[in-house]
């Protein structure tokens, strides 16, 4: 059984709907066990980050970049680096902004980067973008035309991220988790 962790921070809740999405996704394919992890509770589940075949991370955008406790794990992740504990895992990411951009592609650049350090192997969205007669309606997959991750935007009022964004949260769980069947 292939096993993927979707690993996350959100501050105030917006983005744990689009890592929960996510996660859903991972879920709904047959042949795979999906974990559900926020960074703050990463300390008793390291193991399972070091024995999964996939980790999708994701994390709000804060000031055009990552947020500042998801940089904790990552930095925190060092170790594993030394070592190239994950190296040939698949990883692909997420992040949630109040912006329609909000500077959320340096958010996933960020974590391409941080995923090649680790030897990983780049999961793209694969997703076409909003080509239709009103691109960027809310219900709408890929309405920002993201490619290298999943993007949600979230209004100041709402608690979640648009119904088309977290659609788009849970193809990229679906497309994770068959690349990884098809790999191992
Ligand atoms: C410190 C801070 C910095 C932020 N910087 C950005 C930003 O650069 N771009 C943007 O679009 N939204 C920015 N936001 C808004 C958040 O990205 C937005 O509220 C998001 O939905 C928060 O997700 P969360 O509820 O999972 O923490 C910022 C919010 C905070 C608290």
């Amino acid at each position: 059984m292939s096993n993927i962790v979707t690993l996350y921070h959100s501050g105030y809740g917006h983005t744990q709907h689009q890592a929960e999405a996510v996660h859903e996704g991972v879920r709904s394919v047959k042949g795979v066990t999906a974990q559900l992890i926020k960074v703050e509770d990463l300390e008793s589940h390291w193991d399972d980050l070091d024995k999964a075949d996939a980790i999708i991370f994701g994390a709000p955008t804060y000031m055009g970049s990552l947020s500042a406790k998801f940089k904790e794990f990552m930095e925190a992740s060092s170790k594993r680096w030394y070592e190239q504990k994950w190296k040939d895992k698949y990883a692909a990411g997420f992040s949630n902004s109040q912006s329609l951009s909000g500077d959320k592609l340096n958010s996933l650049v960020q974590l391409t980067i941080f995923a090649a350090q680790h030897g990983m192997i780049w999961i793209s969205l694969g997703q076409m973008p909003d080509a239709s007669n009103s691109i960027g309606a809310k219900d709408h997959t890929n309405r920002v035309g993201s490619y290298l991750g999943a993007m949600a935007q979230s209004d100041p009022d709402s608690k979640a991220p648009s119904g088309g964004d977290l659609e788009t949260a849970r193809l990229l769980g679906v497309r994770v988790a068959e690349i990884v069947l098809k790999g191992n």
